[in-house]
């Protein structure tokens, strides 16, 4: 299977990317987790930008998921809400073909965060018919650095829960 995987900060030292990066990093051949690394590059969307005037930078996202076998998102709470950056990636696809049917599930890096769970929930149930919100783990990587969710994830009971996650998506994609 081949996974796109989203993080909703774009900050250098982000723990949910470093998250995504240690998944990738730990998942067996022949699955794989490429981690998307253009959500700043991706204009904020506007309807009148849609059709023959769709950014290079939103075609080039959209397909990448077109691609993927199914899309993994990790993202951290804003003012107990979607980050703007990840809001604005999911309103260029909302009118477009490649979300509507695409598996989707979520990783998590914090105890916190509930508040945007259950939004970022909300809004992928009504842009894609295959988002599943009992498939998902949740690893409290808050505040630490990139060496240390990678030692954190090489951990045999955390390597456990992410198999565990890769195998109830890959089912959840096959079924
Ligand atoms: C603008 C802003 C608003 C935040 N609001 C919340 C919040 O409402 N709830 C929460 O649990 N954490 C909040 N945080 C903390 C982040 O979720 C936390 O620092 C997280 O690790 C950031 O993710 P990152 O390391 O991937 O960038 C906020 C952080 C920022 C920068």
């Amino acid at each position: 299977m081949k996974f796109l995987a989203v993080s909703g900060s774009t900050r250098t030292a982000s723990t949910n990317t470093a998250l995504l990066k240690a998944c990738a990093a730990i998942t067996p051949p022949p699955d794989m987790i490429h981690v998307y690394s253009d959500l700043a590059r991706l204009p904020i969307f506007s309807p009148d930008l849609e059709g023959d005037k769709t950014p290079s930078a939103v075609l080039s996202f959209c397909h990448l998921i077109s691609k993927a076998d199914g899309v993994i998102i990790c993202s951290p709470e804003y003012v107990h809400a979607i980050p703007g950056g990840l809001k604005n990636a999911i309103d260029w696809l909302v009118s477009r073909e490649e979300i509507a049917n695409k598996p989707i599930a979520l990783l998590h890096g914090s105890h916190r965060g509930d508040d945007m769970l259950k939004s970022l929930s909300l809004v992928l149930k009504t842009v894609s018919d295959q988002y599943s919100d009992t498939i998902f783990e949740r690893f409290d990587v808050l505040d630490r650095t990139a060496e240390d969710i990678q030692a954190f994830m090489h951990e045999p009971e955390n390597d456990a829960r992410l198999q565990g996650f890769i195998d109830a998506f890959r089912q959840h994609i096959l079924a």
